[in-house]
């Protein structure tokens, strides 16, 4: 139980962290991404205003001052295009590589050319400086070459970033956890083992009550008239105290791995024996008890325990199912799993009560006295022995319908490792 626990809060930790790590990779990415974009834009604008600002008419031509090595484009992996004022291309520089393939914009644009090639590309309109007029167009461009490298360098240590800080603190969340967990198991092991010591101290003086009650039911003559109804109480209210003892010490008991004895089992013959045994039950109530059982079912469990937990579910369609209802077992191998099923058509379990019904002490109505119905103990005590045998049990029901229970057990191959 504890394990399941340790390892759904593991678990949750883990996604806790990862998501926490996502969200703060992907901010962290996006303001890296951005402020690196920024400064790319602001560099090529800088050189791009100072080409623009060298640029004038001169008798009518269209001249500028700067040259560009081509060595020192390729190096900056920059191109510059000039335009006259019908965006006709009159020269470029720089590589074919960086220079833009985008329609020419006649206003200052800053785009980006997400393509194979990847560039920043800035437009600007030049204009005349003595009477303002648009005597051209410079367009230069950028390539996002080192930017895309950078953001890969990034990606990859936030990367292995993550990995290290998921690991580290996996390590030290499993850390926490048993350190959290250990008290807790303690004190629930220290419960159970008083659960335990209590029921088995209780079952010699309820067994010197019972007896005595016996001996004195035995002789009436030797009791007053009106005592005997009372002595016959005592020795029922002692036979239930007996059994909640004893269902006590059982689900105390059977998380421990010696308080089961795994042999060999022939669950065709477990099942038919058992719904024999409840057949006259079934028919005081007219109730009809079917029985589909396959046969050859062999499984490795603690048979008294099986015993147990078939006997609770029959008693139980039994008990909830009124006269003249139908209570079917029926059982079959699936795979590697054996299915032992049992239906009825009884007073059925609201769909909100379907969770709770393998609660210890739960009862759905609660109304009914304890000697009328029982401890409320009998499914988790079953549910305990089906788990204990890595199987697993289900429920299906319908008020006014009936319900069905499921168990799954394990064949005995499946199971030897038990
Ligand atoms: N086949 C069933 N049909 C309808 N209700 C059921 C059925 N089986 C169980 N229940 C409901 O689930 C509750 C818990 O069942 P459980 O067997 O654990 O306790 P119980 O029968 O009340 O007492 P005991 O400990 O003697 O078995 C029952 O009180 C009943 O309300
Ligand atoms: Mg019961």
């Amino acid at each position: 139980m504890f394990r399941k626990i340790r390892y759904r809060l593991f678990l949750s930790n883990l996604l806790v962290l990862g998501l926490v790590l996502l969200g703060s990779a992907f901010a962290v990415r996006l303001v890296f991404i951005s402020n690196l974009k920024q400064q790319a834009n602001e560099r090529l604008m800088a050189i791009a205003l100072n080409t623009a600002g060298s640029a004038e008419m001169d008798e009518g031509e269209f001249e500028w001052e700067m040259e560009f090595s081509p060595q020192l484009l390729e190096e900056a992996q920059q191109a510059f295009q000039w335009f006259d004022p019908k965006g006709e291309l009159l020269e470029q520089q720089g590589s074919t590589r960086y220079i833009s393939t985008l329609p020419l914009a006649a206003e200052p644009t800053v785009r980006s050319q997400i393509d194979e090639k990847g560039l920043e590309v800035i437009t600007l309109p030049i204009f005349d400086k003595n009477n303002r007029q648009l005597i051209g167009y410079l367009r230069a461009t950028q390539s996002l070459e080192e930017i895309d490298e950078t953001i890969a360098k990034l990606d990859v240590g936030l990367a292995v970033g993550a990995i290290v800080a998921i690991v580290l603190s996996s390590l030290g969340s499993g850390w926490l956890n048993s350190q959290a967990m250990q008290p807790i198991e303690e004190s629930f092991n220290r419960l159970k083992q008083f659960t335990a010591d209590a029921s088995h101290e209780l079952r010699s003086p309820l067994m010197a009550i019972s007896t005595n009650a016996e001996v004195a039911l035995t002789y009436p003559e030797g009791i007053r008239p009106g005592d005997e109804e009372k002595f016959q109480a005592i020795a029922m209210a002692t036979e239930q105290m007996s059994q909640l003892t004893e269902d006590l010490l059982l689900l105390a008991c059977t998380d421990r791995v010696s308080s089961f004895e795994f042999e060999r089992i022939n669950l065709t013959t477990l099942l038919t024996d058992l719904i024999k045994l409840y057949k006259p039950q079934a028919q005081t109530k007219q109730i009809e008890l079917k029985a589909e059982i396959a046969i050859g079912l062999w499984l490795n469990g603690d048979e008294a325990k099986l015993i147990r937990a078939f006997t609770n579910l029959i008693q139980n369609a039994i008990q909830y199912t009124p006269v003249g209802g139908e209570v079917e077992v029926s059982s079959k191998r699936l795979g590697r799993e054996l299915l032992v099923t049992i239906e009825d058509t009884g007073i059925g379990i609201d769909s909100k009560h379907l969770d709770r019904i393998f609660d210890r002490l739960w009862r759905a109505d609660r109304s009914r006295s304890y000697y009328e119905g029982g401890s409320g103990l009998g499914l988790a005590i079953t549910k305990a022995i089906v788990e204990r045998h890595k199987g697993t049990i289900t429920v299906t029901s319908q008020p006014n319908v009936g319900s069905c229970f499921d168990v799954r057990l394990p064949t005995a191959t499946e199971s030897k490792r038990l």
